[in-house]
C-alpha cells in the first residue's frame, strides 16, 4: 500500500509531486509528506502531515519550498499508527530521505543493529531503517546507487522505495522488489512513481521496472540495473491513459463518476471480443485454445469485491459451461494447503493486480501444481498479469474510488466471456452461445436503464441513513450480488450490513428482524423468485421494513412495510450485473447523507499490497 513519487527536473517539482500524490491517494491516505533539496538554500527540507494530500498542499502554502528534485509519499499505515512522526519521508542525519511502499519484515533486528551503530530512531516505522542503512553505507564512501543497492541486500520483504541524498543532490534512486514502480521519461526531466496515473500529467512515456530493478535518475538521464546489478534497458511504453481519465470532471465523487461510466466500461470490455454471435477465443491470448482444452474444472481466487465476482461466476460456470468450479478468498486459499488439481484452471480476479493475498495465492497454486492460470485484471503490467499464463483485461479505465464499482461489473462480463469459451468444450451449442453474446451486447443499454433509478435511490437512501444495521437477501446467483450490496454499504456508509442467502433466514438471522432493521432483497424474476417470496413474507410478517429490487411490482403486495424498486425486464443471463448497479447507487447516496468520505472511506485503501 502507500504511494510514492520522485522527480528530477529543471523546474520546481513540488507541484508535480503534489499532483502525483493526489493521483496515488487510492493507495492510502492517512498521512502524506514530501522531501526536497531546497533551492536556493541547499538544505534537505521535509514537510509531513496527518491526513490527506490536500492537508499537505495547504501546509505547503505556508512555506516557500521550491526545488528541482524531490520525493513524496501518501501513506496507509502498517508499522506504526498514522502520525506525523510515522509519516514519510524518513530522514537520516539531515542527509538521506526515503519514501517507501511495502513492508520490511526484518526491520526489528536491523533497527537494533543500527541503534548499536549510534542511529537514533524517531518513528515506529520499518522505513526508518532503510534511511539509516543508506546513510551508513554512504558514510563508508559508497555512491548513492551503491549505498542503496547494498542496503537493499539486507532487507527482507516486499517494497518499492525512492531516495534522495544531500551528497548527490541531482539524483533520485529508486528500486522495487514486490511492489510496483514505473519510470516516467520526460523531456529534460524524469520521474518515478508507484503507478502510471501519477505521471500522466507530466509524461505518457513510461518504463515498467521489473522485479529487483534499481534506477538512478537525473533530470537528463537514467540508468537501470537489474537484480544482479547489471545495467539493463527496459522498453518505453506510451501509456494510453488520458490525464482526464483520472479526473473527476463535474462529478462530486469518483465513485459516482465510475458508477455512471459503467455502460462505456462494459462496452469497452466487450470490445472486439465477440463477432457474429461468437466469443473470440484469441481474446484470452495465443495459447488459450490449447490451455483451455485441458481444463476440467475451475478454481477462482480473489478478495473482497473481486471475490464476489468469482462467486457469481461459479453459478454461470456450473449452469452454462457445465464445469465444476470452486471459489475461495485468496487469504484462505494460500494457507489452506489445497489439494492440487493439474486440470483445474486457476482464475485470479483483481482490479489492481497488486493485491498481495491474490498474488501469493496464485504463486502457491502454481507451486502446488494446479493447472494453467488466467488473470482477470484491470491494470496492465500489474504483478498478477505478469505472473499468469493468460490474461483477460477488463477495460474499465482507472478506478479511483476505493469502493469498487465499474471494476466489479466489468469483471463479471469478463467471467461471462470465459464461461462461454469453456462451455463450448462441454456442450454449449452455437445457438446458446449466440443467445449469451446477444445478452452481453444488450448490457450497456440495460445498465443505462438501471442508472435511470438514480433519483429514486437518492430519495430511498434517506430511509437508511439513520439505521445502524441492514440485512441483504438474495437467492442463487443473486446472493453474491446481495453480498456485494452489503459490502458497498458498509465500506462507505459505515452502516453494519450483512448478506444472507434468503433460505438461511429462518436458521438464525430472522431473530434480528424488527422495524429498525431494514431488509434489502435482490429479487429479479428468476426461477427462485417464488421461493424468495416466501422468505420475504417471513420478514414482512415480523414487521421488518422490506426494500425489494425486482423486475416488476408483482413480487409482493405493496404495503407501508414494503417498497419495490422496479428494474423492468432484464435478461436473466446478465441480471446479476444489472442488479449490482442500483445497490452501488444506494450505498453512495446513504454515504453522502452520512457525510462520510465516499472516495476514501476510513481505514481502507484501494490497492492492498500488504498481507
Ligand atoms: C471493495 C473493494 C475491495 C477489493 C479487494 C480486492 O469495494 O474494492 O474489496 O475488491 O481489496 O482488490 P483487487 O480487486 O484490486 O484485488
Amino acid at each position: 500500500m502507500c504511494g510514492i513519487i520522485g522527480a528530477a527536473a529543471e523546474r520546481d517539482v513540488v507541484p508535480i509531486l503534489i499532483e502525483g500524490l493526489k493521483r496515488l491517494e487510492y493507495r492510502g491516505y492517512d498521512s502524506a509528506g514530501l522531501a526536497v533539496i531546497d533551492y536556493p538554500s541547499h538544505t534537505l527540507e521535509r514537510l509531513r502531515v496527518i491526513g490527506k494530500v490536500e492537508v499537505l498542499e495547504k501546509s505547503l502554502k505556508q512555506t516557500s519550498l521550491c526545488s528541482p528534485i524531490g520525493i513524496a509519499h501518501t501513506r496507509w499505515a502498517t508499522h506504526g499508527k498514522p502520525s506525523q512522526e510515522n509519516a514519510h519521508p524518513h530522514i537520516s542525519r539531515d542527509t538521506i530521505a526515503v519514501v517507501h511502499n511495502g513492508i520490511v519484515e526484518n526491520y526489528a533486528p536491523l533497527r537494533s543493529l543500527l541503534e548499536q551503530r549510534g542511529y537514533e530512531f524517531t518513528s515506529e516505522t520499518d522505513t526508518e531503517v532503510i534511511a539509516h542503512l543508506i546513510h551508513y553505507y554512504s558514510q563508508q564512501g559508497m555512491k548513492l546507487t551503491q549505498a542503496v543497492q547494498t542496503s537493499l541486500q539486507e532487507l527482507r520483504g516486499s517494497y518499492a522505495i525512492a531516495v534522495i541524498s544531500m551528497l548527490e543532490p541531482n539524483s533520485v534512486v529508486a528500486a522495487r522488489r514486490g511492489s510496483p514502480l514505473v519510470i516516467g521519461v520526460g523531456i529534460g526531466e524524469n520521474f518515478v512513481a508507484s503507478d502510471v496515473a501519477a505521471l500522466i500529467p507530466v509524461t505518457q512515456r513510461v518504463i515498467f521496472l521489473e522485479e529487483g530493478d534499481l534506477v538512478t535518475l537525473q533530470r537528463d538521464n537514467y540508468q537501470i540495473l537489474d537484480f544482479s546489478g547489471t545495467p539493463v534497458t527496459r522498453p518505453i511504453h506510451v501509456s494510453q491513459l488520458q490525464a482526464d481519465a483520472v479526473e473527476r470532471g463535474t462529478y462530486r465523487h469518483y465513485m459516482k463518476k465510475e458508477i455512471f461510466e459503467q455502460p462505456r466500461a462494459l462496452a469497452e470490455t466487450l470490445g472486439n471480443r465477440i463477432h457474429n454471435g461468437k466469443v473470440l477465443e484469441a481474446s484470452f491470448g495465443h495459447h488459450a485454445q490449447h490451455l483451455f482444452d485441458k481444463v476440467e474444472s475451475v478454481q477462482i481466487i480473489a478478495c473482497g469485491t473481486s471475490y464476489h465476482a468469482g462467486l457469481v461466476a461459479r453459478y454461470w460456470l456450473e449452469s452454462i459451461a457445465k464445469i465444476p468450479c470452486t471459489v475461495e478468498v485468496a487469504s484462505e486459499f494460500r494457507y489452506r494447503q489445497p489439494l492440487p488439481n493439474p486440470k483445474a484452471l486457476v482464475v485470479t480476479i483483481s482490479q489492481s493486480g497488486e493485491t498481495a493475498d491474490t498474488l501469493a495465492a496464485l504463486l502457491e497454486a502454481k507451486r502446488l501444481g494446479f493447472g494453467p492460470s488466467l488473470s482477470i485484471c484491470n491494470v496492465p503490467e500489474s504483478s498478477l498479469v505478469r505472473a499468469s499464463d493468460m490474461v483477460l483485461m477488463t477495460h474499465a479505465g482507472p478506478e479511483i474510488g476505493v469502493a469498487s464499482t465499474k471494476a466489479f461489473t466489468t469483471q463479471l462480463l469478463a467471467l461471462l466471456l470465459l464461461c462461454v469459451v469453456l462451455g463450448r468444450r462441454h456442450g454449449l451449442s452455437a445457438a446458446q452461445e449466440a443467445e449469451i453474446v446477444h445478452a452481453m451486447e444488450t448490457l450497456p443499454g440495460a445498465i443505462e436503464k438501471a442508472l435511470g433509478l438514480d433519483k429514486q435511490l437518492q430519495v430511498l437512501a434517506e430511509r437508511f441513513a439513520d439505521k445502524h444495521h441492514t440485512l441483504f437477501l438474495g437467492r442463487g446467483i443473486h446472493y453474491p450480488i446481495a453480498m456485494e450490496g452489503a459490502l458497498k454499504l458498509k465500506e462507505i456508509s459505515y452502516i453494519h450490513a450483512e448478506a444472507y442467502p434468503a433460505g438461511e433466514l429462518k436458521h438464525g438471522p430472522l431473530a434480528l428482524i424488527d422495524n429498525d432493521m431494514p431488509v434489502i432483497a435482490v429479487a429479479p424474476n428468476d426461477a427462485l423468485q417464488e421461493k424468495l417470496k416466501s422468505n420475504l413474507q417471513e420478514v414482512h410478517a415480523r414487521g421488518g421494513q422490506l426494500f425489494v429490487f425486482a423486475n416488476h411490482r408483482a413480487v409482493l403486495p405493496a404495503s407501508e412495510f414494503l417498497e419495490i424498486i422496479e428494474l423492468g425486464e432484464v435478461n436473466e443471463i446478465i441480471s446479476p450485473i444489472v442488479y449490482a448497479v442500483p445497490l452501488q447507487l444506494l450505498a453512495y447516496y446513504v454515504a453522502l447523507i452520512k457525510g462520510t468520505d465516499v472516495d476514501k472511506p476510513r481505514n481502507l485503501a484501494k490497492s492492498v499490497t500488504v498481507e
